[in-house]
């Protein structure tokens, strides 16, 4: 039903008129300048408050218990001895919880509440995973409450699980969409193409379980006044989402709960789902009639939140000799628990990125006995482009052709699947800037043909690929009589640099300079925004901000034109332009009033508008993504088959560059995070028991300082004339295309290829 109505809605908006070019697109004021964030000083001196670091009277601390089964009941749970250690205030059990309804689990066609399991938290005695917290104990200091978390003894029935990826992807099966999109799309008959192609590759890619891992681990700080009201400091990348998943598990009006989150240490996906932390804090606080922080430690946010799903992927390509595409053919399975129920979307890329003849795109899940898995920055494209971006350069290989050369000849007119026109596609640009400052030419295409002493040499390129998203929100913005504008809205800045961007923005926007506006943003109270995810949320803003100071500027003209000499007065909304501080004749930008002179003379001490953003029809009428072109440089060691990344250069083609140096940031912080997902990175399941093995930093290997070369960043920054600002979100596409890239290089170098990730030394010996 609800694909039958999709598929008419973007039937329908084929047809719609575009919406009027935003002519900021078109001038050139503070958007597009590389300006220092503006919270940079407070983040780098302390300044700035995360979740953990509020400090309330009277407040108390919780620690979890884990399970340490992944599937059963508990049977005895003997909690006498750690409720006599000191500062212990209370042992919550599910016995002692207040009834709670189940979290409910995200709804694309709303986006509201956003939990990523749904199960009910501490309502019964069952365990559904290892490391599921059992109980919590809360104390006078974090202290006491770890030391007596130690004392909890608790005794399993334990049941039959299924923990194994391998052993259970057999009876993997369909789900029935896959993020509201079809898991299954046969154009032509691709398994016949490919084996009548004179040149074919047929290959698994494997990637493993994948953890977050944010510097700030997940934490809140609950405050209840009274029975129905409830405060929350959370480290969440929605707010909003937050906001409304606690009222409904709860049973309060949204209205009485507000949850603030000011800074984000980083969240990558992992804090935009709703997990089991938020609601036992607040769940203790009302128990205790006291503060609770509940702040995970390294190895609570292993246990409690998940992370990328573990994937095996198949890609088929079939070809002619001269690199013309017959059979493409991207399958693959993921794992979710039942409670979870999502299926990464790891097709996504190949359903866009290339012209073929007859295409196979088919996703499958296996449900296990875990932790719910959930986006991770890129969910889908960062593993999809690990497989087709491998395919496709093994695809060269067998071809003897560049393989920037092949993407070339596969470049699509069309969307491939969509069969619509794309909003604003460059990738081939991307790719020759990318070529031409990472001397590509000189490359030698044959394996172990560079190398210097023991270390082998070699470079691989692979394409980025994320859509575009924007979603619906609202701003608030007011211009005081001082003449200083603020602007407000519910979004989550998590380190990508929100205030900076947005002020860049609100600025031109409203012709005015950057110091005479605040943005306030991280608290549910404000007017609605959509969650920092999908890297949508810059655009998403600025098209609420957009309709927002339209009105406002609506209200002013109304209110100037009251007066019989202004030089406005005969003036249309779209005769004036916003600048200089004020609002001007477009065809006479010398007359025009200021806004501190328009409230002056209406009497006003400010005027204020809320505005809305439209339904984001464009994103069904084209085919929107921003693109890259990742190149790389590797140089294996010989003799222990250890990986350097020598150089790094990203080629991007991601719309209009709002600030190239928060921008840069992103994209670098992407392309670190694709190093570690292609070299190191990989949560060790213990097949007998599900537990994870290595819940902590110091066997959970990130890349450090020492991993990650020089990154160079070029952009097209050629804007989409679709889009808010010609921009496009830019939080995702750095890490899509980064473990193809070092997978190709590590063969050029070694003449090793490499289908499973991480690319550790043991698979290169
Ligand atoms: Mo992102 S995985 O949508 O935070």
């Amino acid at each position: 039903m609800m694909s039958i109505l999709m598929t008419l809605v973007q039937t329908a908006a084929r047809f719609m008129p575009d919406a009027k070019r935003d002519p900021l697109i078109d001038s050139h004021g503070y958007v597009g300048k590389p300006l220092d964030r503006v919270d940079g000083h407070l983040k780098v001196t302390g300044g700035a408050r995360f979740a953990a670091e509020y400090a309330l009277d009277d407040m108390v601390y919780a620690e979890p218990v884990f399970s340490t089964i992944s599937k059963g009941k508990v049977r005895r749970l003997d909690t006498s001895v750690a409720k006599r250690c000191p500062g212990v205030i209370a042992v919550l059990t599910p016995h002692d919880m207040p009834r709670l309804k189940a979290p409910t689990l995200v709804d694309f066609s709303k986006l509201d509440k956003i939990a990523a399991s749904n199960l009910p938290v501490f309502q019964d005695d069952r365990v559904y995973w290892n490391g599921q917290a059992v109980a919590l104990v809360v104390a006078e200091t974090h202290e006491q409450a770890q030391e007596a978390a130690t004392k909890v003894h608790v005794e399993y029935d334990i049941e039959d699980s299924n923990v194994s990826f391998d052993a259970n992807k057999a009876r993997a099966t369909m789900p029935k969409d896959v993020l509201g999109e079809p898991p299954e799309i046969k154009i032509g008959d691709a398994e016949k193409n490919l084996a009548a192609a004179p040149v074919r590759v047929d290959a698994v890619y494997r990637s493993p379980y994948y953890s977050h891992s944010a510097i700030e681990p997940h934490a809140t700080i609950a405050v209840w006044e009274g029975d129905d009201k409830i405060t929350v400091f959370d480290s969440t990348q929605f707010v909003e989402g937050y906001r409304n998943s606690l009222a409904h598990v709860f049973g309060i009006k949204p209205e009485n709960i507000r949850v603030l989150a000011p800074f984000v240490g980083g969240g990558f996906g992992g804090k935009a789902g709703f997990w089991w932390n938020t609601v036992l804090a607040v769940a203790a606080a009302k128990i205790v009639k006291r503060p609770v922080k509940f702040a995970l430690s390294r190895e609570g946010v292993f246990r409690i939140v998940g992370g990328r799903t573990i994937a095996e992927q198949r890609v088929a390509i079939g070809a002619t000799v001269d690199g013309h595409v017959q059979s493409l053919i991207h399958t693959g399975v993921t794992a979710t628990p039942s409670h979870a129920r999502y299926a990464e979307q790891c097709t996504f890329p190949t359903r866009h990125l290339y012209a073929t003849d007859a295409l196979h795109i088919a996703q499958y899940v296996v449900d296990l006995d875990m932790v719910a898995n959930t986006w991770m920055r890129a969910p889908g494209e960062s593993i999809g482009t690990f497989a087709v971006e491998s395919a496709l350069d093994e695809l060269a290989v067998e071809l003897r052709m560049d393989p920037i050369d092949l993407r070339r000849n596969v470049e699509p007119k069309r969307d491939p699947t969509k069969d619509n026109e794309f909003s604003s596609r460059h990738l081939l640009e991307a790719y020759e800037r990318g070529a031409a400052k990472f001397g590509w030419a000189a490359r030698n295409p044959q394996p172990r043909s560079q190398r210097d002493g023991s270390w082998l040499i070699g470079q691989g390129v692979a394409t980025a690929y994320y859509p575009v998203l924007r979603l619906p929100g609202a701003a608030r913005v007011r211009v005081n009589a001082d003449g200083i504008a603020t602007i407000h809205t519910a979004a989550n800045e998590m380190g990508m640099g929100v205030a900076t961007s947005q002020l860049q923005h609100a600025a031109d926007r409203l012709g005015v300079p950057l110091q005479c506006i605040e943005f306030n943003y991280g608290d549910s109270e404000m007017p609605s925004s959509p969650m920092a995810g999908g890297s949508c949320q810059t655009v998403s803003i600025v098209a609420s901000v957009r309709a927002a100071v339209e009105k406002l500027h609506r209200e002013l003209l109304k209110l100037e034109q009251q007066d019989p000499a202004s030089p406005l007065k005969r003036a249309k909304y779209d005769d004036i332009v916003a600048r200089d501080r004020g609002l001007f004749l477009a065809s006479e930008p010398s007359r025009g009033a200021t806004y501190v002179d328009i409230l002056r003379r209406a009497g006003k001490q400010h005027v204020e508008a809320e505005g809305t953003s439209a339904m984001p029809m464009e994103m069904m009428k084209y085919s929107m993504a921003s693109y890259g072109a990742q190149f790389c440089e590797v140089r294996v060691n010989d003799i222990t088959g250890e990986v350097r990344i020598a150089r790094w250069l990203g080629s991007f083609d991601c719309g209009t560059v709002l600030n190239p140096k928060t921008a840069m940031s992103q994209l670098r912080g992407g392309i670190i995070m694709g190093i570690g997902m292609a070299l190191t990175e990989e949560v060790l399941v213990d097949d007998r028991s599900g537990r994870i093995m290595n819940a902590s930093l110091a066997e959970y290997h990130v890349p450090v300082n020492l991993d990650v070369p020089h990154i160079d960043i070029l952009f097209n920054d050629i804007p989409d004339p679709h889009t808010p600002l010609g921009a496009h979100g830019i939080g995702e596409i750095g890490i899509t295309g980064v473990a193809a890239a070092i997978a190709n290089a590590v063969y050029n170098a070694t003449g090793k290829r490499i289908r499973s990730l991480p690319i550790t030394l043991d698979k290169l010996l």
